[in-house]
């Protein structure tokens, strides 16, 4: 086995994740607070143009998980590594031009957009942080060239988020994940707030950007049927741990085990999407 030294670094590369949260209803143990791990030991590697998917059900951890790729929470303990660099120990302006290549796009477009925002400025918003030199137009050109690639007409600058549909608003949100043209975006269910056939159009066009800004996915959801249309690879979660991993078309046709098993015999009707 090569060591990564010698290999391409993954993109982002976790190695034991844990994170503990005082046990809920405040019981004590040995004098101090009881904790309960949301995530342990959690190791992955995310290559380059791929989407891993990590499903689970409510509690297992997900979103944890998905903060702490991004550093929004601190692990306990583990390693993160970007590229090969040591994203835990990066700070300052180092810290910042990661963070910029790593984008979330959330799950309820109604409570991620601020209602007192203009549409303009929600997804100018990244730019006026990292990019505060860029001039007027230039700025007004970013906007309108992500929102058109989201679908959305140049209208939309000057309106506000309730004037918007829930798909709409998720295009919104997705406008300012990708104005930075981050590399990575994490999409916590992304769908899961939306109507069946407003989420589907959700997901194609995650789809079709990932292909037009060479984008690298970790999608989060509780659905199968939503992680087989677009996952490479699947990570199955239980209480805070990956207890399997593998290709998508394995995870959804041959599982092994039996956790997973019992998630695909859940679903009525699986549309596998894969080639
Ligand atoms: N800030 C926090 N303080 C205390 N406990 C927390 C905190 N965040 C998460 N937890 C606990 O950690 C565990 C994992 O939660 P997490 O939100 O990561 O799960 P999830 O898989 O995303 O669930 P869901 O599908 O419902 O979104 C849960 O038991 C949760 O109660
Ligand atoms: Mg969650």
């Amino acid at each position: 086995m090569q060591t990564t030294s010698t290999m391409i670094a993954p993109l982002l590369e976790a190695r034991n994740l844990r994170k503990t949260f005082p046990a809920p209803g405040g019981a004590f143990a040995m004098g101090a607070r009881a904790r309960v791990a949301a995530v342990d030991d959690v190791s992955l590697e995310l290559a380059a143009g791929e989407t891993l998917a990590i499903v689970g059900e409510s509690g297992s951890g997900k979103t944890t998980l998905a903060r702490m790729l991004l550093r929004l929470i601190e692990p306990d303990s583990g390693e993160l590594r970007v590229e090969g660099r040591d994203f835990l120990a990066a700070s300052g302006a180092g810290l910042r031009a990661l963070r910029r290549e790593m984008q979330m796009v959330f799950q309820d477009p109604f409570a991620s957009l601020d209602p007192r925002m203009r549409v303009g400025t929600i997804v100018g918003e990244p730019l006026d942080i990292h990019e505060p030199r860029l001039g007027r137009l230039e700025r007004r050109d970013r906007v309108t060239e992500i929102l058109r690639a989201v679908g959305m007409g140049e209208d939309a600058l000057t309106r506000y988020p309730h004037e918007f549909s829930g798909g709409q608003r998720q295009r919104i949100g997705i406008a300012r994940a990708l104005v930075l043209r981050p590399r990575l975006v994490v999409a916590d269910e992304p769908v899961s707030a939306l109507d069946v056939s407003v989420g589907a159009q959700i997901l194609e066009l995650l789809q079709n950007l990932q292909r037009d800004f060479s984008l690298t996915y970790l999608l989060i959801s509780h659905s199968l049927p939503v992680v087989a249309q677009l996952a490479t690879r699947i990570a199955v979660m239980q209480g805070g741990r990956i207890v399997e991993t593998g290709a998508a078309e394995q995870i959804l046709t041959a599982p092994t085990h039996p956790y997973t098993q019992s998630l695909i015999a859940a679903i009525p009707v699986l549309p596998v999407n894969i080639e």
